[in-house]
């Protein structure tokens, strides 16, 4: 790869991405490309610290790889591959977490919260899922890593770890840099805006998918909870049009000013709707791509195969020091 700095991040098979994924994350990376060595990822190793109907996990993971695809990410160009498919993660991992602090772990607000939710099966996968994470990113010695603000927590611990282990071991891994976005970082449910827009919610109005057909999407902003004035306009206590108007913004590129002229005098309706056919037709490309893309499961499998075979010739080398500097005896 030539000499420039490299991204990685990751995302959890879900299927179909919500807007906060894609505005938060995945928008971003494909015009980082360019610039970068760029290393994305279908974390489906993940995905499994909570329980996963297994033909779905499966079905869904080759979904999510062609909807990133379809989102802008060129395997000519970037690596592309699923977590599994490279043992070196796990490998790495197990290292890194005993380099870890059981209080640090337990300090990580993704576990409190998916523990709370999931009280029936706290299994230690979700519990050590920062230091998987930490490895997806150290295998490659990441520079910057492109995520939406829910992350953060987790990649100041990928820090913290890889600062600990080069003190241990002298200086190896490179501290990764959070990329997150100024716009869009935190993108909020639509039904309870102090809460995360997140594919778990149990209110399905709550979520736009990236999948989701005009008339859904359209559907789905109209029914937004907002306030009880009718002014749009950015401020503080209308979490409902703050966050609208920052859906708004970072699909048109237009500034909250811009906005607030643009919807002065006009209520709430006409904005929902505004914001409903701007995000629809935004998409609408994406999901002709995925409708394509998703046919041709021998071309995905070419792409997923040489994605995987790229990323472990990549992350062997680093493992294979890590493994000296850590004192295994050489195979
Ligand atoms: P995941 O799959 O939950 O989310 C994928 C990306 O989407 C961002 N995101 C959001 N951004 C803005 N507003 C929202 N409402 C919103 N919801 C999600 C996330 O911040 C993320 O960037 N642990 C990670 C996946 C992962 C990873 C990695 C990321 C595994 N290994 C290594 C980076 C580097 C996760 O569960 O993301």
């Amino acid at each position: 790869m030539e000499n420039k700095k490299l991204i990685f991040s990751g995302i959890q098979p879900t299927g179909t991405f919500t807007l906060g994924n894609y505005i938060g994350a995945v928008r971003n990376w494909g015009p980082l490309q360019d610039e970068y060595n760029c290393i994305y990822c279908v974390v489906d190793m993940h995905a499994i610290t909570v329980k996963q109907d297994p033909a779905k996990l499966r079905r869904n993971t080759l979904d999510s790889y062609a909807l990133l695809m379809a989102c802008g990410i060129d395997t000519e160009k970037s690596i592309l591959f699923i977590q599994s498919h490279v043992k070196t993660h796990a490998e790495l991992s197990w290292i890194l977490g005993c380099n870890t602090q059981f209080g640090e772990l337990s300090r990580m607000t993704q576990f409190k919260d998916k523990s709370q939710k999931h009280a029936d099966d706290v299994n230690s996968g979700l519990f050590t899922y920062p230091v998987l994470m930490a490895a997806d990113i150290l295998a490659y010695n990441a520079d910057l890593v492109p995520v939406g603000g829910d992350q953060k927590q987790h990649l100041e611990l990928a820090r913290n770890i890889a600062q600990r282990f080069n003190q241990r071991y002298g200086d190896f891994f490179t501290l990764p840099e959070p990329y997150i976005p100024k716009l869009g970082a935190r993108v909020m449910s639509l039904q309870d805006p102090t809460k995360k827009m997140s594919k778990s919610d149990e209110n399905p109005n709550a979520v736009i998918l990236i999948l989701d057909d005009k008339d859904t999407i359209i559907r789905k902003f109209k029914r937004a909870v907002t306030d009880s004035e009718a002014e749009v306009c950015y401020r503080d206590g209308k979490d409902g049009i703050n966050n609208l108007m920052t859906i708004y913004s970072s699909v048109t590129g237009k500034s909250f000013a811009d906005i607030e002229s643009e919807f002065a005098g006009k209520g709430y309706g006409d904005f929902k709707l505004a914001v409903g056919e701007t995000v629809a037709d935004h998409l609408q490309p994406v999901r002709t791509e995925f409708d394509r893309l998703v046919k041709d499961k021998e071309y995905l499998k070419k792409c997923y195969t040489e994605g995987a075979e790229k990323a472990l010739r990549y992350s062997q080398r680093v493992i294979s020091k890590v493994y000296r500097k850590v004192g295994f005896v050489d195979r």
